[in-house]
């Protein structure tokens, strides 16, 4: 394998994205577009018992107002978490129960507002300590035996560390725009999920497959949050297909915090015994928020067991159910709480052991998963905390809580914070076509959502090809241009840029055979022309290391899901280590971030600029999770209470110091050919640990849940 760095290019889709000429999914400018709106159901759970259509169908411009009559009723099972149409039943407050089409989008609005609903109320739990929040026991993890070694451990921390509900809130809304054309129905959705989105809709809808196109060119965040269906997905298909025009929706703000997917609030009990320096033993019970009929798993422990090779391991985990919309993936959906739990339980562990929080951790290195015995393919952990403590100057660091304050009385903290995410690939299926002309079009499984994934496949292909740079189009996102994976999970680019470096192998394979003998000059374009051929087409696939080819046909009905981190034959994860310094003032409490070193270890790094925009996203995000971000309930009325950007806090630029980003760049030899493991979301893990163990070490005070906020450290 070669290890000769990849070229930093500058992102293809950079200059459209300056100029404003990204175009989105609702930016598709169609003749005779019509505009709907939900109407967003004012109890927390229920009966909608009559619908007053009459004032919103007086409004000038509205079309039609579609109900729960207007549906078939949903298919039952299937693993979806709430029937993605109208119906009568409120699960949850904010729950669409009509969907007002007009002729623009202010008749729509007026005639949403003019609906009536009536409703018959039922009782609600809308926390997780309410009456009626329902406990259920969730699969958990046991390797060795943490009891006995527990009861032997010299010394042991436990304490209950607790993530609170916080939401997405990407640039661009959710929207869908769909048309009923010839036959055809044609969805344009921010969607990391473009195939699964098609085969749902066709579920949905009692549509055959082949006649739904799923378009997602370019999607403006996403994080999980437009990887599960999207609650308007069907409302807005059906009404096109019945009104035979297309229609358009972007669900408001307020609507999005109420109707998408959220991390849920989690409570994670973590226990930790040490022996001799070294910990020995984890008892470990998390448990999150769930909604009613929910299936988003509490995987707590898939990072945490991996961490430090502790050999006895108990993890349990439980879903707590309660009367809320159905939580969901967002930015490192497991590790951000659980991580941020662990590490802040390890810091508390050092300081009774009197360690260094460093040098504790670097005594627990591993070479196989805990799970079942396997290699892991890689682990540079180590590397990342050595090579991070050596930028941040951690030696510098004394020792105690409160000790590193400034003449002003500024309390200074460092912190250190640990973070692993699962390695995972999906299945992929390109088709590559290089023309005499210059053009080259490249059409494959895969999402652009800001990541730069187009970066970095036009990385691989410039590397393995001579081709024009400036002609290349990467057709991503299209279930009618390539079957689409689900690109999540920080599984999207070491998959996609394999697949690419395979496509990349066959035309040249294909070029020397056209080419045999004979000596031609210039790029393979201008090539082809020589020998008067218009293109070269070549068909590739990828799977996954010891995954049945068969999956390429499961791709081909319907998209299929990430593979791994355990594979046949090895373990994958992704390492980081943060290294963070806080300023606390004296007498505000306000809490400052001047100072980040992240250090990755992703394997090989295919795309330099991207990937350090990936671990400069996760730590802004930590910095919110962390400090800002929490969506609060009114118990009386259940929903949420802060549903816009006025009141639910993210960082600002002020907010974000300076953050140092490097990377161990060693391949992987056994994930892809490339050597690339998952980014996006182990940039994220451990982050908010490293945070509140430096607020810790500055004021001596240990928070144990997020946000931290003035009021914490008084
Ligand atoms: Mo990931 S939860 O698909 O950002």
């Amino acid at each position: 394998m070669t290890t000769v760095p990849f070229a930093d290019r500058a992102r293809v889709d950079a200059r459209e994205k300056v100029m404003g000429r990204t175009a989105y999914a609702a930016d598709v400018p169609l003749p005779g577009l019509l505009y709907a709106m939900t109407v967003p159901a004012r109890i927390a759970k229920g009966q909608l018992t009559a619908l007053s259509l009459e004032e919103a169908a007086r409004v000038p411009g509205v079309v039609r107002i579609l109900t729960a009559d207007d549906f078939p009723p949903p298919p039952q099972g299937g693993g979806l978490p709430l029937p993605p149409t109208l119906i009568r039943e409120i699960a949850y407050r904010g729950q669409p129960v009509a969907l007002v089409v007009a002729k623009t989008l202010e008749a729509a609005i007026e005639g949403a507002e003019a609906v009536r609903a009536t409703y018959a109320d039922q009782t609600f739990s809308p926390l997780i300590d309410s009456t009626g929040a329902a406990h259920e026991p969730f699969a958990g993890v046991e390797v060795g035996n943490a009891r006995l070694a527990m009861e032997t451990a010299s010394t042991s921390h436990a304490d209950t560390y607790v993530s609170p509900a916080q939401h997405h809130n990407p640039i661009e809304m959710l929207s869908t725009t769909a048309q009923w054309s010839g036959g055809r129905l044609t969805v344009w959705e921010g969607t990391q999920s473009s195939g699964p989105v098609k085969t749902v809709l066709a579920l949905m809808l009692r549509l055959d497959r082949s006649l739904i196109d799923v378009k997602s060119p370019s999607v403006g965040g996403s994080f999980g949050q437009k990887g599960a269906f999207q609650r308007q997905t069907t409302l807005v298909a059906h009404a096109a297909m019945l009104l035979g025009r297309p229609v358009k929706l972007v669900m408001p703000r307020a609507q999005i915090f109420h109707n998408a997917c959220f991390r849920p609030r989690s409570r994670h009990h973590v226990k930790l015994g040490a022996d001799a320096g070294k910990m020995v033993a984890v008892q470990y019970d998390a448990d999150h928020q769930q909604s009613r009929t929910g299936d988003f798993p509490p995987f707590y422990h898939e990072a945490t067991v991996q961490m430090y090779g502790i050999a006895n391991y108990l993890g349990t985990a439980s879903n707590i159910r309660i009367d809320t919309q159905a939580p969901g993936y967002m930015r490192t959906p497991f590790p951000q709480p659980s991580n941020f739990s662990f590490e802040s339980a390890v810091d508390e562990l050092a300081y009774k052991l009197g360690e260094d929080p460093v040098a504790f951790r670097l005594r627990h290195d591993a070479t196989i998963d805990p799970l079942n015995g396997k290699p892991l393919s890689s682990r540079f952990l180590n590397d990342c905390i050595r090579e991070g403590a050596r930028r941040f100057g951690w030696e510098r660091r004394t020792a105690a809580p409160g000790s590193m304050t400034l003449p002003d009385g500024t309390q200074v903290g460092w912190g250190i914070g640990c973070g692993a995410y699962k390695s995972m690939t999906t299945p992929s299926l390109v088709t590559l076509r290089v023309y005499a002309d210059g053009r080259t079009c490249y059409a494959a499984s895969g999402h652009e959502m800001g990541q730069g994934i187009r970066t970095a496949i036009a990385a691989v292909l410039l590397r393995e090809l001579d081709l024009d740079p400036d002609r290349l189009e990467i057709l991503i996102g299209d279930t009618s241009a390539a079957p689409q994976h689900p690109t999540a999970g920080s599984s999207g680019t070491a998959s996609v840029v394999s697949a690419a470096a395979t496509a990349a192998a066959k035309m040249r394979e294909a070029a020397d055979a056209l080419f045999a003998g004979r000596v031609l000059s210039g790029n393979l374009h201008q090539r082809l022309f020589k020998v008067r051929r218009p293109y070269l087409e070549i068909e590739a696939s990828q799977v996954g290391p010891g995954q049945d080819p068969s999956v390429l046909d499961a791709l081909r009905q319907g998209g299929f899901g990430p593979w791994g981190p355990q594979y046949p034959s090895f373990t994958a994860f992704s390492y980081i280590a943060h290294f963070v310094e806080v300023h606390v003032e004296p007498r505000t409490r306000r809490v400052r971030v001047p100072r980040v070193v992240s250090v990755v270890d992703c394997g090989r790094v295919v795309s330099p600029r991207t990937a350090v925009s990936q671990v400069l996203g996760g730590v802004v995000w930590a910095i919110g999770a962390t400090l800002r971000e929490e969506t609060e309930v009114d118990p009386r009325f259940g929903g949420w209470l802060n549903c816009d950007l006025a009141d639910y806090v993210v960082p600002v630029n002020a907010d974000v110091g300076d953050i140092d980003v490097s990377f161990i760049d060693k391949p992987d030899p056994l994930t892809n050919t490339i050597g690339a493991k998952g980014l996006g979301e182990v940039a994220m893990a451990g982050a908010s640990g490293a945070i509140a163990n430096a607020i810790y070490h500055a004021t001596g005070k240990r928070v144990r849940k997020m946000p931290i906020r003035l009021e914490d450290l008084l």
